[in-house]
């Protein structure tokens, strides 16, 4: 049922494209907490299609480095490398065992930290944020299954392309299944739920000093398409979370 990203990276670049929630909710909230990037060496990991490695390089980081654990994933990051060359290069391979490759200013990780299906899981990832982060850096992440979000199990998300299956009460490690979805695509994905103070040990026993959390916020330009009413029930109850260590 849940696909690996080597058989839905195509469709999850469509889909993710595509949706109203991702454009206004997630990349905002995203890029804004990245904050400036201009002349800044970044590692991207979970770096999907690459679209966060080629926004940052675009906005002026020195150097981008993106990992992906997918093949397919990383072969799209490196098509659209190939046709529009910005200098950004990509590792094939599993964030958990990467080492450290580099002593980056900064480490995105949107997306990785909820792929962890073990407490030990999200320390081996949390240790190879810490450990290509130079002094004084900082990490940036969003997870989903998040400690924000109330297990819906209903159609309230269906409006923003996607529903939410989970067991409820939510309990830690528990698995949280997505089903994304456009006129034309739809995936699955499959991550797992851990409490704020779980990501904040894992963070800590890997080195990480300070970890504050950030709700999603809506762009102006989101609220004006598509009204307040529409952003309700996302920012009630938001699917995801995004988080700032250092
Ligand atoms: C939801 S996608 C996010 C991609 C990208 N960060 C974005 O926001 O568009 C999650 C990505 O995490 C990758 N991933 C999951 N576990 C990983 C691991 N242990 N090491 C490297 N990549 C991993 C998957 O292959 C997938 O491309």
């Amino acid at each position: 049922m849940h696909a690996s990203y080597d058989d839905i990276s195509l469709a999850y670049k469509i889909v993710h494209g595509e949706l109203t929630v991702k454009k206004h909710a997630e990349e905002f909230t995203y890029l804004n907490l990245l904050g400036d990037v201009q002349g800044k060496a970044v590692l991207d990991l979970a770096c999907g299609e690459g679209r966060f490695s080629r926004t940052i390089k675009q906005q002026g980081a020195r150097q981008v480095v993106g990992v992906d654990i997918s093949a397919g994933m990383i072969e799209l990051a490196q098509q659209a490398e190939n046709q529009q060359p910005l200098g950004t290069t990509y590792i094939h391979g599993d964030v958990a065992a990467l080492g450290t490759i580099g002593s980056f200013d900064l480490i995105s990780a949107a997306f990785l930290f909820n792929y962890a299906a073990s407490r030990e899981a999200l320390l081996a990832l949390s240790r190879t944020a810490y450990n290509n982060l130079k002094p004084g850096g900082k990490l940036v992440a969003s997870v989903n299954a998040t400690p924000l979000f109330a297990p819906l199990n209903n159609q309230a998300t269906r409006k923003y392309g996607y529903l939410v299956h989970s067991p409820s009460p939510l309990r830690e490690g528990d698995a949280v299944d997505y089903a994304f979805f456009t006129g034309s695509h739809a995936i699955r994905l499959r991550n797992y739920h851990w409490s704020t103070a779980t990501y904040e040990w894992a963070f800590r026993e890997a080195g990480f000093t300070t970890c504050n959390w950030q709700a999603p916020t809506v762009s102006q330009q989101g609220m004006d398409e598509h009204g307040s009413d529409f952003w309700h029930d996302f920012l009630r109850e938001p699917n995801f979370i995004c988080l700032e260590c250092s």
